[in-house]
């Protein structure tokens, strides 16, 4: 490289720099402005629906129909209204070369909460994934993940940073070509409050004690310092609480060790950690078709299957074998975050009988099991 192309590269990316400083500087501003929604106060809740790219109608049908039959009162009197949100395809959102149409965007932000679908993120593009600018533009910063093995008495709730980290300038990192390349990580004193915040409410609420913090802080020295350095002093305000600092490697043996993982509860980490480390929790709790996942923010919500859209499945003619329960475990999560705690449990209790106790109609993502609207059907019958 010349010392011109040297010097060209370097300007660059202090500019580059600079710009992303002076926005993320503007952001953390923004999220003091807190203005929560009070379920208990409207007189109509309006539930989105997003069907999504590959075996999303399919779950998501499953979806309507067990809601359907939960909700049918409250639908009838209004009290509810599901309203189907079209366009977000990734044919569409190819074609329109952006990864959330305006209009669908308006539509979402229309309604209180959404149920959605898994959408493809399309490989070779540098368009962002629909989940990332929805996650962002809806503010939807924590991202509530259960895993339950009741036979092992192990109950965890995963509390993943969901708008910053790794994940807020992942499409903005800075390359050199053929040299070198930078990706940015960013962490907020109020992002990492907020989320802290989440999880010890939810613990305090739920009669758990341990909340483990779960980081790379020895490596990641400002970012992860920060994150748990906060975490202890907001849980300052739960004198309860056990806290504990894990680094994120570590608690990923712990999560496969049988004779100790039953002791973990709540955990509270970074964005990208809380990704991965997720998987492996729903899979360990039984595959990653059957964990319900929540982006939570003060004003909406957003509920989906932890899984993506499958486009094997669709290859193989074999999407409507899909499982939903994934999608299942959404539609729980967001019943019990919109105020319908009774009707969470019923599905909840529908669910467990139908996948761990009786399994009488059993998926199994292909030819040799149940249909997805079969199994559906059952799970609406045990409601
Ligand atoms: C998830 C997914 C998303 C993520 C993808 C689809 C962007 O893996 O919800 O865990 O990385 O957060
Ligand atoms: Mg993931």
């Amino acid at each position: 490289m010349t010392e011109s192309e040297r010097s060209k590269y370097i300007d660059g990316a202090c500019e580059h720099f600079r710009a992303l400083v002076t926005e993320q500087l503007d952001r953390a501003e923004r999220m003091k402005e807190r203005e929560r929604t009070d379920f208990s106060k409207l007189d109509k809740i309006k539930i989105g629906v997003v069907d999504g790219d590959g075996i999303g109608p399919i779950i998501m049908s499953a979806a309507r129909r067990v809601l359907g039959a939960l909700l049918a009162d409250e639908i009838k009197s209004g009290r509810v209204e599901m309203c189907d949100i079209e366009g977000l395809t990734i044919e569409r959102r190819l074609s329109l070369g952006v990864s959330v149409p305006d209009d669908v965007m308006a539509a979402i932000k229309s309604c209180h909460v959404l149920l959605k679908g898994p959408t493809t993120t399309p490989k070779g593009t540098t368009m962002e994934s629909a989940n990332v600018t929805l996650r962002r533009e809806l503010d939807l910063f924590a991202n509530v993940r259960p895993v339950r093995i009741p036979s092992e008495n192990v109950d965890w709730t995963f509390f993943r940073e969901n708008t910053e980290g790794e994940y807020v300038l992942g499409s903005r990192g800075y390359d050199i070509p053929d040299t070198l390349a930078f990706d940015f990580k960013v962490t907020t004193d109020e992002g990492t409050r907020r989320i802290a915040k989440a999880a010890f409410d939810y613990a305090a609420a739920n009669v758990k004690r341990h909340v483990a913090i779960v980081t790379k802080a020895n490596i990641m020295k400002k970012t992860d310092a920060k994150f748990s350095a906060i975490c202890h002093e907001v849980a300052k305000d739960y004198p309860s609480l056990e806290l504990e600092d894990w680094y994120i490697d570590i608690m990923t043996a712990n999560l496969v060790n049988k004779s100790i993982r039953s002791r973990f509860e709540v955990f509270v980490l970074p964005n990208l950690y809380g990704d991965i480390i997720t998987d492996e929790a729903a899979e360990i709790g039984g595959g990653v078709g059957t964990a319900g996942s929540a982006n939570i923010g003060d004003r909406y919500a957003m509920f989906e299957a932890i899984h993506g859209s499958a486009p094997r499945m669709v290859e193989e003619g074999i999407a409507e074998y899909a499982n939903p329960t994934s999608i299942l475990r959404a539609c729980e999560l967001m019943l019990s975050h919109i105020g319908f705690n009774d009707k969470a449990k019923k599905l909840s209790a529908s669910l467990t009988k139908c996948c761990d106790v009786e399994r009488r109609v059993a998926v199994t993502g292909n030819r040799d099991g149940a249909t997805c609207a079969d199994f559906a059907e059952y799970v609406a019958e045990n409601i």
